[in-house]
Formats: C-alpha cells, sequence, structure tokens
C-alpha cells in the first residue's frame, strides 16, 4: 500500500507549477492515509461519491453545497485561521456563508435596511478604527442579517429584493449606524446531503443569531465578520464553528427597540 501512495504521488513530480505539485502530493498522502486509517470499505466509498455527486447536482448560483461541506466541517474556519491571523486589538473574522448578495443597496449613516419587518427594530452602531484607535472615515460597511422567520431576504420569495441588508459609509468621525432587527438563530440549509450527514451523525443545523458584515477601506485589510448576540443559543455549538468569543455582543434596551455598539478594528493591508 506504502508503494501505492509513493507511486501516485511521485506521478505528479513532473509538475511544472511548484505549489500545484505541492497540494497535489500533499492531498495523496492525507487522502490515502485517512483510507488506510479507517480501512476504508468499498461500500464506504460508494457511499461517499454518491454524496459528492448529490453535492454537485445541487449546487448552482444560488446553492453552494460544497462550500456547506466545508463550513460544517470546519474547514472553512480553518483556512480563515490561516489567511487572517489577527494582531491583539484587531477585529477578528469569521465565515462568510452563502447569504451574501453584492451591490446591496447604499444607505445613509442611520438608515434602515428593511421597509417593514417581522423582527424587533434593533440599532447597531459604532466606529471603524484603526490599530493606533484612530477613526477610518469613508469605509464600507456591508451588512445582511435574518428576519424572525429566520430566512435571509434572498432565502425569502415574499420579502423585497434588498430585505435586511444594505451598505453605509463611515462619517469622518468613522461612525456608522443603521437600523435592522435582533437576529434569531437558524438553521443552515439541511434538505441536501450535508443536512444528511449532520442528522446520521447527531448534529443540529443551528446557527446562533448573528449579523453579518464585510467592512473595507483603502489600505486595510477586508475584514468579514459577525456581531454574535451575546444571549443567544448555539453560541456553543454552532453548525459551522464560527463563534469566537471576541465577536459577541449584547443587545441593550433603548426605548422601543434594542440597541447594540459595536467598533470594529481593522489592520493594515499587507
Ligand atoms: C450564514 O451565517 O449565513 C451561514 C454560514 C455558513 C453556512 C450557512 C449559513
Ligand atoms: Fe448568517
Amino acid at each position: 500500500m506504502a508503494e501505492l501512495t509513493a507511486d501516485v504521488e511521485r506521478s505528479f513530480a513532473g509538475c511544472e507549477d511548484e505549489r500545484l505539485r505541492v497540494l497535489l502530493q500533499a492531498l495523496v498522502r492525507h487522502l490515502h492515509a485517512f483510507a488506510v486509517e479507517v480501512q476504508l470499505t468499498e461500500t464506504e466509498w460508494k457511499r461517499a461519491i454518491a454524496a459528492l455527486t448529490a453535492t454537485g447536482r445541487l449546487t448552482d448560483d444560488r446553492r453552494q453545497e460544497f462550500v456547506l461541506w466545508s463550513d460544517t466541517l470546519g474547514l472553512s474556519m480553518l483556512v480563515d485561521a490561516i489567511a487572517h491571523p489577527k494582531p491583539d486589538g484587531a477585529t477578528e473574522s469569521t465565515v462568510l456563508g452563502p447569504f451574501w448578495v453584492e451591490g446591496s443597496p447604499e444607505l445613509e449613516y442611520g438608515d434602515a435596511i428593511f421597509t417593514s419587518a417581522a423582527g424587533e427594530p434593533a440599532r447597531v452602531h459604532g466606529r471603524v478604527l484603526d490599530l493606533g484607535g484612530s477613526p477610518i472615515a469613508n469605509a464600507t460597511v456591508d451588512v445582511w442579517q435574518n428576519d424572525a422567520n429566520e430566512l435571509y431576504g434572498v432565502q425569502d420569495d415574499d420579502a423585497p429584493e434588498a430585505h435586511l441588508r444594505g451598505r453605509f459609509r463611515t462619517r469622518s468621525d468613522g461612525t456608522y449606524a443603521f437600523l435592522g432587527v435582533r437576529p434569531v438563530p437558524y438553521r443552515i440549509p439541511n434538505d441536501g446531503p450535508v443536512g444528511a450527514m449532520l442528522a446520521a451523525s447527531g448534529r443540529h443545523p443551528w446557527r446562533p443569531a448573528h449579523i453579518h458584515m464585510i467592512i473595507a477601506a483603502p489600505g486595510y485589510e477586508t475584514l468579514t465578520t459577525h456581531i454574535f448576540d451575546a444571549e443567544s443559543p448555539y453560541l456553543n455549538d454552532d453548525a459551522v464553528f464560527a463563534v469566537k468569543p471576541s465577536l459577541l455582543r449584547r443587545f441593550v434596551r433603548d426605548g422601543d427597540r434594542w440597541s447594540v455598539e459595536n467598533d470594529i478594528v481593522l489592520v493594515p493591508a499587507p
């Protein structure tokens, strides 16, 4: 068996793209080691191929079941940790998820990201800062979140096109603000092969309540992150392993709405 592994590895020796050779040879080594470790049976191999085939069939422009495998197996968070090590004081990153939509409406400071929503209104506000605490003006803050029915606008045929998403610019003092709703926990899409894997292994599909953000400013590394509701269930067993304690925020009562403060610290672009 070791000879077979070495043979397959050697078949890539002439690959002129050095990085591709490293990736493929390591993939062969680890894939073979996995099969040997678990003594993979032919039936299991066939079932894995069937799951991958179903994943391909389900995946299109709107549904990305391959990324969902990556998310639920913790690979997305591992790749994120490798790509974005953050110095102390910087806001940490987390998964993008499948519900970000390019070209959200450009809105003004304090605007609502809904026309009518089922959820309880929540004002999200804070500053975008650099590592020294200076404000970053004119940063883009792209936000999206789900409503009280668990759904993101893109999942909800009854919701307006840009429901609960928008793009804001920080003011000269680095501040941004918008009116969203208090997010609720929700289930990741679980009607495909990933859902079958979760059910078969006794795992649940829930994510804790959160609001997504992508923050971008010239000269700084673009940050993809969440605010997690510090009181949400599933903070300790997020289906996609994306919770970082530094991203928890408290929603506090502010008259007839909620309010949550969230400063964001960006690192300089490499
Ligand atoms: C989300 O937070 O939108 C999400 C992330 C990973 C998988 C599914 C959903
Ligand atoms: Fe989400």
